[in-house]
């Protein structure tokens, strides 16, 4: 009997992990309805005047009635990726950050991967960490690739919150509006290019300063609940922007200090667009002038998880970030979720 013969498998070596993750491509999206300041007035007792000086916004996207979150994710995320120079099959990792989703289930993800045609072998799934979603998803993803499991993420925030606005609560209903944003991120083999780091952080004691209390487990819609409109934001304005303040400046000095940074070296910051008095206050706090701020809370409002990917793809188009360059991403919401990114061009 001949002895036996050794077969040896033929397989291609495993990709090496990237180096650094870096951002391939941005889009947005905000959807035609357009409601402005002096409209809104005819609507409950507020002014044009009231709300430019207390928040700084002028007018904000309101999609139409058949129009979902979902729908705006995809157009952003198209966006991205032509932006990106690549298709829907290139992807294998979706994340939708959002408060609004489509439905309680399944996952926003899922239908935007749908929508897109993204592969079935991607993974895809919801992020909540309200206005902070987008950088919690810039990490988590940021982490997915460098793990060299995952080659190309889509990174969307996208909210529709003109559907969880109670329309009749002035202290509200004229800060927020609808939009999506989205990012492509994947591998590169330079080092120092990409997400540098992140800084996130949550302080949960204080949920209920920001929240909706009716509709999840704990609450389950009546017809009381609804009639008493808890399924739409409740929020208590003068101790959120406190702490939105202490928070975002505290992320953003974190963040800097753990990579031997000064706040002079930002070359442009993308704030979280919920009032502009928030954004002069951190401006004055790191003491950089409010020219290095990139601003457009004036003409969205509050977008919530679509603020800083909207922000930063028109900040890119208007060529305020160029390569080389370093961004700092800082955010704050509901949880009280809050975080900071920097990025190298
Ligand atoms: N139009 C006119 N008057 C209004 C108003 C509106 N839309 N909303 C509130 N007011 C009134 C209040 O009733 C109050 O009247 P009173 O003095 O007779 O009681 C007065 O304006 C002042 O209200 P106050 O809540 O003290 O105003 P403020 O300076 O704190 O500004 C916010 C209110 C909501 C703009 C501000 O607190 C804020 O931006 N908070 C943070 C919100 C935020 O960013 N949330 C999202 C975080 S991600």
């Amino acid at each position: 009997m001949s002895p036996p013969t050794v077969v040896t498998l033929s397989s291609s070596p495993a990709p090496l992990p990237p180096v650094s993750t870096v951002i391939l491509g941005t889009g947005s999206y905000a959807p035609a309805g357009l409601l402005t300041n002096s409209e809104l007035s005819k609507r409950v007792d507020t002014s044009d005047e009231w709300i430019v000086t207390r928040t700084g916004i002028r007018e904000r996207r309101i999609a139409g009635p058949e129009e979902a979150t979902s729908d705006m994710a995809a157009k952003a995320a198209l966006a991205a990726l032509a932006d990106a120079k690549l298709t829907p099959a290139d992807i294998d990792l979706l994340i939708v950050a959002t408060i609004t989703p489509d439905l309680p289930m399944p996952a926003t993800a899922c239908i935007v991967q749908a929508k897109l045609g993204l592969p079935t072998t991607a993974a895809c799934f919801d992020l909540n960490a309200a206005c902070s979603g987008f950088i919690y998803g810039l990490d988590t993803a940021s982490a997915m690739i460098a793990s060299g499991r995952y080659r190309h993420a889509l990174v969307i925030g996208a909210e529709k919150l003109s559907a969880i606005v109670d329309w009749k609560d002035r202290t509200t209903c004229v800060l927020f509006g609808d939009g999506a944003g989205a990012v492509v991120v994947g591998g590169s083999s330079r080092p120092g290019l990409g997400l540098v780091g992140t800084r996130l952080g949550a302080i949960g004691e204080s949920v209920d300063l920001l929240c909706i209390p009716g509709g999840g487990s704990s609450a389950p819609a009546t017809p009381a609940s609804i009639a008493a409109g808890d399924h739409t934001i409740k929020m208590k304005g003068k101790e959120v922007f406190k702490l939105a303040v202490r928070a975002m400046e505290e992320a953003a000095r974190d963040i800097l200090e753990q990579h031997g940074l000064h706040a002079d070296q930002i070359a442009c910051v993308i704030p979280h667009q919920a009032n502009l008095r928030i954004i002069e206050a951190i401006a004055q706090y790191l003491e950089l002038p409010l020219e290095r701020f990139f601003i457009n809370v004036d003409r969205y409002g509050n977008t919530s998880a679509a603020s800083i990917p909207i922000a930063l793809d028109e900040a890119r188009r208007a060529g305020r970030i160029k390569p080389g360059d370093l961004t700092l991403l800082v955010a704050f919401g509901a949880g009280l979720t809050y975080g900071s990114a920097l990025i190298r061009w």
